[in-house]
């Protein structure tokens, strides 16, 4: 049994590692153990019992599960409320438990004078060392109640001897995602955020903290947050080095008006932990994604093209089944065609918000196209962006109030757009009438969904509620329009873009089976970008298109290299690539089809970051470890540098005492023989390679 319950006690134990809390002395729920599994129940500790000291309650010093604000603790709380009588404080007290199923537990709390209720909700992912978390508040009162902070979980890391733990998290910005850096944890409260109303690519919903682990060893706790709208993730450092993580939605301008009656349940937390460092902890969770949280996480996905870099709005028939012709002879299996093909968009300033084709480029509507398309043996994929809204359309000239918008402030436009309150029935019932109306008429098996512009001005005129409940409201509109539309057309892959790798998130993944990790193409900035994705994501879920982007220094092998360390597609424009080009582009395609499995749904072993080294590798390794792939690149280090040779590359993940052949050296050598010498992978300045790896027995 995961779940260990006793009427003071519950111990939720995965395959390796284990988490337990209990009642203390004052009833206060309070964290115990997280880390590795212990093999009796009997060596779970008991919940400690601090004294009060000074100008701090015993609570203060008390790791609580989920503390809120009230008496004397400063602790930076999990949950804030206001009474309708103005108390602004919040008192829970234990009531019951329940194991909702073997992986499932609610521990159920009420405020001690006021009918609201607080359940704590656990779920156990055995297989993946992972807990889930999430809390439902419920007001059982006559009188609605102002909720000002509900996060999803509050982590509490074991108690350390000092300011000993690393945060890593990851930064970005448009064209520039995924970032990571690793800094001590000090004292005071840490914050990474969104407050876009998407996930945004200036922070990331990750974190990993630290007791000086490295890729392959050392303690690693992380987590993650399974939402596609503004989340907040806060470490704090307090008294005695008590150390603990705040994650959920972002409390900044939110308030949430909880009706009599009515509950409010927060999105999923995920968090584990792993002795085995930063590379186990995403092995993890690329399982867990794979497995449990994308659509179609069996499917090997298609290679594909995209005419965005190639057409950018000029597309037409003519032009994109040119391109469809040589994507077609190349291998290409799904062809996508990006913005530009609906009503009156030549430009980004207008169209959005239309979603029919335009009549001048498509003045029989989409069908030739994609037959076309179809009889060169190629799926047919299409652009969209739903959210969106140009004021130069017919949808906003029918419905100027269907955007966020301050009545009293000029609307603010970027990228010469405004966004659909999503949290609005009458604006999610036209999105879903029109993408579905389009799914119907065409032969459309991908969308990819784009989002280009981050709130601002974000009133709601009319809100039922509270109107800062936008922030979230918006997000469970979205996820209704969209798990809609899914439902109705089981067969379409779902690509979730925002200029690139903005909303990359647990939650979005439930309807998307990709990302678009990047509008930057460039192969050498792509490798840290992919570096950082791979932190969290698996390959599978990361589409990467080859393009000209800086193509007369970078070659296109190299460029085919990077994108097939991913689910690879083609972007660039085919038109002017030569044969000998386009002889390439097969060739590599042949040869990613032969591997695409093992990257897809392989363990990932990142042997030299390229964040941090100019030459660097990544290896993935198919699950019986019978086959495994190994990607190199260089790209500029000076000749004075690396005059001696390049330092050897060590794989991972190879079943020690097995024997295997990797390509390019003649002696077959056991498993561990080959991670403990390593491999001599001779490169120059902009040169990579792709090497297989065999195993020929036993
Ligand atoms: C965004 C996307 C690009 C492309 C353009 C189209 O920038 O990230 O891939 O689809 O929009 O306008």
């Amino acid at each position: 049994m995961p779940i260990h319950t006793s009427p003071t006690y519950w111990i939720l134990e995965t395959r390796n590692t284990a988490y337990s809390f209990g009642l203390n002395d004052s009833g206060l729920l309070t964290h115990c153990h997280w880390g590795a599994r212990l093999p009796f129940v009997a060596d779970y500790p008991a919940p400690i019992n601090p004294v009060y000291w000074a100008a701090d309650g015993a609570s203060h010093f008390t790791p609580e599960e989920f503390p809120s604000n009230n008496g004397a603790k400063y602790i930076d709380p999990a949950l804030k409320v206001t009474f309708a009588d103005g108390v602004r404080d919040a008192v829970f007290e234990f009531v019951d438990f329940a194991l909702v199923d073997s992986f499932t537990l609610e521990i159920r709390l009420k405020d001690s004078y006021y009918p609201l209720h607080l359940t704590l909700h656990y779920r156990v992912h055995e297989e993946y060392d992972l807990i889930e978390r999430w809390a439902t508040l419920e007001n059982r009162s006559a009188e609605p109640i102002q909720v000002e902070r509900l996060f999803s979980a509050k982590w509490t890391l074991p108690p350390s001897g000092g300011d000993d733990y690393f945060l890593t998290h990851m930064f970005g910005h448009h064209v520039d995602e995924f970032h990571m850096v690793r800094e001590p944890l000090t004292k005071g409260v840490k914050v990474i955020e969104s407050k876009r109303i998407i996930t945004s690519f200036q922070h990331t919903p990750w974190f990993a903290l630290d007791r000086n682990a490295s890729e392959d060893a050392g303690e690693v706790w992380f987590g993650t947050l399974a939402w596609s709208g503004n989340w907040k993730i806060a470490a704090e450092v307090a008294d005695y080095h008590s150390t603990r993580v705040n994650i959920g939605w972002n409390d900044w301008d939110f308030t949430w008006r909880l009706q009599p009656n009515q509950s409010l349940q927060t999105p999923p937390a995920l968090a584990g932990y792993t002795p085995s460092g930063f590379g186990a902890a995403s092995r993890l969770l690329h399982d867990y994604v794979r497995d449990t949280v994308i659509p179609h996480g069996k499917i090997l996905h298609k290679v594909l093209y995209n005419s965005w870099e190639a057409t950018t709005f000029n597309v037409d028939e003519a032009s994109q089944s040119a391109l469809a012709e040589i994507a077609a002879k190349m291998g290409v299996e799904l062809f996508v065609m990006d913005d530009g093909w609906f009503h009156k968009r030549n430009l980004d300033n207008a169209g959005l918000g239309d979603w029919w084709p335009d009549e001048i480029k498509f003045p029989n509507g989409l069908g030739g196209l994609i037959q076309k398309v179809n009889a060169l043996g190629m799926d047919f994929g299409l652009w969209v962006e739903p959210e969106m809204v140009n004021p130069d359309s017919d949808l906003y000239r029918a419905h100027p109030d269907w955007v966020i918008h301050f009545p009293t402030r000029a609307r603010t436009e970027m990228r010469n757009q405004l966004i659909l309150n999503m949290a609005r029935a009458d604006v999610q019932d036209y999105i879903i009438e029109a993408l579905d109306k389009l799914l119907r008429e065409n032969n459309i098996t991908f969308i990819k969904w784009d989002m280009n512009r981050h709130v601002t001005e974000p009133g709601w005129q009319d809100a039922p509620g509270d109107p800062r409940e936008i922030w979230v409201r918006y997000v469970e509109g979205l996820y209704h329009v969209w798990g809609t539309l899914r439902e109705r057309h089981l067969r379409v892959i779902w690509q979730s873009c925002a200029s690139g790798g903005g909303r990359a998130d647990f939650g979005i993944l439930r309807f998307a089976d990709q990302v678009w990790t990047s509008d930057n193409t460039e192969a050498t900035s792509r490798l840290n970008i992919q570096e950082g994705y791979s932190q969290y994501l698996p390959a599978n879920t990361m589409e990467a298109w080859v393009t000209d982007a800086d193509a007369e220094n970078v070659p296109l092998e190299f460029r085919f290299h990077v994108s097939m360390c991913g689910s690879l597609g083609v972007g660039g424009n085919l038109l002017e690539w030569d044969q000998s080009e386009r002889q390439v582009g097969a060739e590599c395609i042949r040869q990613y089809k032969e591997i695409r499995h093992i990257v897809q749904f392989g363990d990932q072993y990142r042997l030299r970051s390229p964040q941090k080294n100019p030459f660097s590798a990544v290896q993935y390794v198919s699950k019986d470890r019978s086959e495994s792939v190994l990607f190199a690149f260089r790209v500029h280090i000076p000749d004075f540098v690396s005059v001696v040779k390049l330092p050897p590359i060590y794989p991972r993940g190879l079943d020690p005492e097995a024997l295997y052949v990797i390509e390019g050296f003649d002696r077959p050598r056991s498993g561990k023989a080959w991670m403990e010498t390593g491999v001599d992978v001779n490169l120059k300045n902009m040169q990579s390679k792709m090497l297989r790896i065999r195993k020929v027995a036993p």
